[in-house]
């Protein structure tokens, strides 16, 4: 997959591209990162990318040309018909992990960040394919917002996660919160890890997974337990946890 990002600031990046789950998949060529600056794109002497709103206001906003002009040299390099051009503004719809697990699905997407009181309009509603928030939270720029995007995506990617950090369990994936984990040692401070996992009794250890799974999901998500189909067996063991701790 390539993933190119437009940014004012593409030094925000250099972390995040070359650590843990992310640097690895670039090394492997399992995809392609690339940081643009917006401002390389701004055409006139003191490579202005911001102005003034018009009608007033505190605050600078994005001008439209570097950001379009940006898009179309990038987009005549990729030999896909279609690529998803995604503007990060907290206007936009809220990012999950069924968004990931669609984007993940392109062979090139694009990302815009946007900073300042905003970008001109007129990026999301001519060039923008889509506008994703990753929360109801104001982020001072698009950035932080891209690479929560992109590390989500990426490690959907066909090699990218080992089967150490297989995806099965993890939180989301099945619409329901993680169980709780633990290593060693046995004992921390007084405090114990559940007897069950010591047990070695495989099928124990999976059902007491399950129905951490479900109480935390319904406790702590009961938004997200709501959207879950869930069998029989799971209705059965989150009755069972339920009568159990009251
Ligand atoms: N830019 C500022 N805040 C944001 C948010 N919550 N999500 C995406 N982009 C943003």
């Amino acid at each position: 997959m390539r993933v190119d990002i437009l940014t004012l600031f593409p030094q925000m990046f250099d972390g995040f591209l070359s650590a843990s789950i992310i640097g690895r998949a670039r090394e492997r060529q399992l995809v392609d990162i690339r940081v643009h600056n917006i401002r390389d794109y701004a055409r006139d002497k003191h490579r202005t990318v911001d102005d003034y709103p018009y009608g007033g206001g505190a605050g600078m906003v994005l001008k439209p040309e570097p950001i379009f002009e940006a898009v179309e040299a990038i987009k005549s390099e990729l030999y896909v018909s279609f690529v998803p051009i995604i503007l990060l503004t907290p206007q936009g719809r809220l990012f999950n992990q069924e968004l990931a697990r669609q984007l993940a699905g392109f062979s090139s997407i694009m990302l815009i960040c946007g900073r300042y009181e905003g970008v001109d309009e007129r990026v999301a509603e001519y060039l923008a394919t889509d506008e994703i928030s990753i929360g109801d939270y104001l982020l001072s720029g698009g950035e932080v917002a891209a690479m929560a995007v992109v590390d989500s995506v990426v490690r959907l990617l066909p090699g990218v996660l080992g089967s150490e950090e297989s995806l099965d369990d993890d939180s989301h994936t099945r619409g329901l919160l993680e169980y709780p984990q633990y290593t060693r040692p046995a004992v921390y401070r007084g405090w114990t890890v559940p007897s069950v996992l010591l047990s070695g009794d495989h099928g124990a250890i999976a059902k007491w997974r399950r129905q951490q799974s479900l109480m935390r999901t319904a406790k702590r998500r009961p938004d997200l337990l709501a959207k879950v189909a869930l069998s029989d067996e799971e209705k059965r063991l989150l009755s069972e946890v339920f009568q159990s701790s009251c």
